[in-house]
């Protein structure tokens, strides 16, 4: 299983294609030019009050894409040897995520939204919600 061998090296921030336009922006994504796996599931979180954190969980085999659709917010990575954040603050950039990573969200700003492309359709067995069990599954 994939996500047993990655670390946070496997993971790095994207530029999204932005088509500029005095009346507003747009950014596409599209499968296989812009993210390496196919698009199952996209969800977003919105309306996410103030201080409040969101993940906590690794995944076994899910590859995901995460974008600050709006507002900002910091994504903490963690193989369980090495930690990385990252900062997440425009449409037009994305955090390649690969599975076997714990993950934690935190610092959104008001109104922000955070929207997830993912490889996978949701599975709930495809959670690690533990950190003991992920390091685990890590064999850390
Ligand atoms: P979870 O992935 O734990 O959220 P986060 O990591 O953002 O804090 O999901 C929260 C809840 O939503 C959980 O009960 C499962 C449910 N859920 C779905 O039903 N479908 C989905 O695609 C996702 C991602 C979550």
């Amino acid at each position: 299983m994939e996500g047993k061998t990655t670390s946070i090296d496997d993971c790095k921030k994207i530029q999204l294609p932005k088509v500029a336009n005095p009346a507003g922006n747009l950014t596409a994504i599209q499968q296989n030019e812009d993210v390496p796996f196919p698009i199952k599931r996209i969800y977003y979180l919105y309306d996410i009050p103030g201080g409040q954190e969101r993940g906590a969980h690794g995944h076994k085999n899910l590859s995901q894409l995460i974008v600050a659709a709006s507002g900002s917010f910091e994504v903490v990575l963690t193989d369980g040897v090495n930690t990385v954040s990252y900062y997440l603050n425009r449409p037009y950039e994305g955090l390649l995520i690969k599975p076997g990573l714990w993950r934690e969200l935190r610092n959104f700003s008001s109104g922000s939204v955070c929207l997830v492309l993912a490889s996978e359709e949701y599975s709930e067995e495809d959670y690690l919600r533990n950190y003991e069990e992920f390091k685990e599954f890590k064999n850390v």
